[in-house]
């Protein structure tokens, strides 16, 4: 396959957006009644649809004959074909991460003065927004305080507290929230439909879960699975393809942790090391199931909630969240999570949870 899969099924159309109901909501309003802001602030944790809204909406305040009274692009004229093939000239990225922004910033300075070429909005979307340089925000603000009326800004970041407030002020922002398991799987299972996937429900589940979220990462780990192509892939073979580490394995984890044995829980992280198992993601896992901990610790009705627990599954959290103490708990999610920023430098990945374990038991 060509074309990665998340590229392959971005949205064309608002109604195709899993999740994020409010912006929908709020940006097609904003369509429908004709009153668009002229700089917008799309701020969340990746892979939840920034970059696809920010060109949902440039397309469709270009489109020449919008669908639902303005709300939809109609995905057949000229200006949306341009847009879904990428080729729209009077939409243009700039992506701050890859480089601080500074030509970038001053040719959008001078180019914004011109309007579009055949569209009816000169669009500019600015992504990681927050890696500009002073240098690049200044100038950027200096456009934000006299927007030309053809031109409109959509920055997007996932690290809000380092835009100066000078450019957000100027914004209309919208927060993008996580997915949910069952947002992520609603969307999975469009896709590995039209991809004629053959995979089991529970296995769909998974690569949901996987997603920590992200429907771009979700969608990628599906991609992985598509080489196995016809034949039907099980639950078993999703988890050892993505390297899915079972509820289980955080529940003797932490028993180990529970009973006060130091030696075998720090050689249970060798052992995943040993099994190839990629540590940071375990140790995002594992802050995932304390985190459940914690919640059904101080209220185990809430645990009801979590999307994809079968019955033996919440009674091991329910178990466990009783043993412990709500200050254990904090205790453990704040080490493990400073272990898992260490394993980033770590010279040996292992290393940074093996001390973890130790520092739990120091006291
Ligand atoms: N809310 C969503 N609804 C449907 N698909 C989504 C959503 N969020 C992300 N995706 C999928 O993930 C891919 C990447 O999303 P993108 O909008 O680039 O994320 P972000 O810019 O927030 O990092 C998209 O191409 C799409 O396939
Ligand atoms: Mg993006
Ligand atoms: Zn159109």
């Amino acid at each position: 396959m060509d074309l990665a899969l998340y590229r392959k099924y971005r949205p064309k159309s608002f109604k195709e957006v899993v999740g994020q109901e409010h912006i929908v909501k709020s940006l097609q309003g904003a369509l429908e009644l004709g009153k668009i802001s002229h700089a917008y602030l799309f701020i969340g944790p990746r892979g939840t649809g920034k970059t696809t809204m920010a060109r949902l909406l440039a397309k469709t305040l270009n489109c020449e004959k919008k669908d639902a009274n303005g709300k939809e692009p109609c995905n057949i004229c000229f200006i949306c074909k341009e847009f879904n093939e990428g080729r729209n000239l009077d939409l243009t990225e700039i992506d701050a991460a890859s480089n601080r922004g500074i030509d970038e910033i001053r040719n959008l300075r001078e180019s914004v003065r011109f309007g579009p070429t055949h569209s009816y909005y000169k669009v500019y979307i600015i992504d990681e927004v927050h890696q500009l340089t002073d240098a690049a925000f200044n100038a950027l603000l200096k456009t934000l305080e006299e927007p030309p009326s053809h031109a409109i800004f959509i920055l997007a970041s996932t690290e809000p507290q380092k835009i100066p407030e000078t450019i957000s002020s100027r914004t209309q922002q919208f927060n993008f929230r996580n997915l949910t398991q069952s947002q992520i799987l609603e969307k999975l299972n469009r896709v590995a439909k039209a991809e004629k996937l053959n995979i089991d429900d529970d296995g769909l589940k998974v690569v949901a879960l996987s997603g920590h979220g992200s429907l771009r990462d979700a969608e990628s780990n599906l991609g992985k699975l598509i080489s196995f192509g016809s034949k039907k892939i099980t639950l078993a073979e999703v988890e050892d393809l993505l390297g899915f580490i079972p509820l289980k394995s955080f529940y003797d984890f932490t028993g180990l942790l529970i009973l006060g044995k130091r030696e075998e829980a720090v050689s249970f992280i060798s052992n995943l090391y040993d099994q190839g198992l990629d540590l940071e993601e375990f140790s995002k896992s594992f802050i995932d199931y304390l985190r459940k901990l914690l919640i059904s610790n101080l209220n185990p009705a809430t645990l009801i909630n979590f999307a994809g627990y079968n019955q033996e599954e919440t009674r091991l959290v329910l178990s466990q969240a009783k043993i412990l103490t709500k200050e254990q708990i904090v205790r453990l999610v704040k080490i493990f999570m400073r272990a898992k920023e260490e394993m980033k430098i770590s010279p040996i990945q292992q290393l940074p949870l093996e001390l973890a374990v130790l520092e739990y038991f120091e006291n």
